[in-house]
């Protein structure tokens, strides 16, 4: 059964078949911008430490990142934010998530929601914001299957699709 976890040198084969899938390449830039020479267990490391707010530049808020896996098998990446500054409140929101291209369409993004509600609620929070594209079909049905109720529609740069704020509020 597919569950969170918190990044493990555990899925590092899985993580780096992922990295390597075709359409996987913006998934993955963090990992791939990553300070040259940083081994796997620094980069597992350094995003695990995010969540004690420890090494964060340009910004970023605390935030806990979670691996949804299957075995040992890396399915996907959802990061829950401890506050919204004002570049989130209005894209971004409290939680975003991926799937890695060949798992898709099989339930995972709807899953990978659900289970980071709960952790959500483990770290203090009743209500989250999250928002899409509204471009992202796939992404406006697992808010909505989660309870999404939206809000508003903002433009974040002139020319680019808007952006879908929605409210969850977790039970
Ligand atoms: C968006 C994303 C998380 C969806 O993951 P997923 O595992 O394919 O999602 P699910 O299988 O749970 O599908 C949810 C719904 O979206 C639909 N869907 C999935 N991909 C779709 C697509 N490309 N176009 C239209 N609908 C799509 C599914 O059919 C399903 O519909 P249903 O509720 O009517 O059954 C994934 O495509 C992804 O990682 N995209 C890149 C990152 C991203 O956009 N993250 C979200 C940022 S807000």
């Amino acid at each position: 059964m597919a569950r969170l976890v918190r990044p493990s040198n555990r899925y590092k084969k899985s993580f780096l078949e992922a990295v390597e899938e075709p359409g996987a390449q913006q998934l993955f830039a963090r990992f791939r911008g990553r300070p040259e020479g940083e081994s796997f267990p620094a980069y597992v490391r350094r995003i695990r430490s995010y969540s004690k707010g420890v090494s964060l530049k340009n910004g970023l808020v605390p935030e806990t990142t979670y691996w949804l896996v299957e075995g040992d098998i890396y399915i996907g990446r959802v990061s829950v934010r401890h506050k919204l500054n004002r570049s989130l409140q209005k894209k971004g929101g409290h939680i975003g998530y991926d799937i890695r291209p060949s798992k898709r369409r099989c339930g995972y993004g709807r899953l990978i929601l659900k289970l980071s509600l709960r952790k959500a609620k483990e770290l203090g929070f009743s209500r989250v914001l999250i928002t899409c594209l509204s471009t992202n079909i796939a992404s406006q049905k697992i808010i909505k299957a989660n309870g999404g109720v939206f809000k508003s529609e903002v433009c974040t740069q002139k020319g680019k699709p808007t952006t879908y704020r929605y409210w969850v509020d977790i039970k």
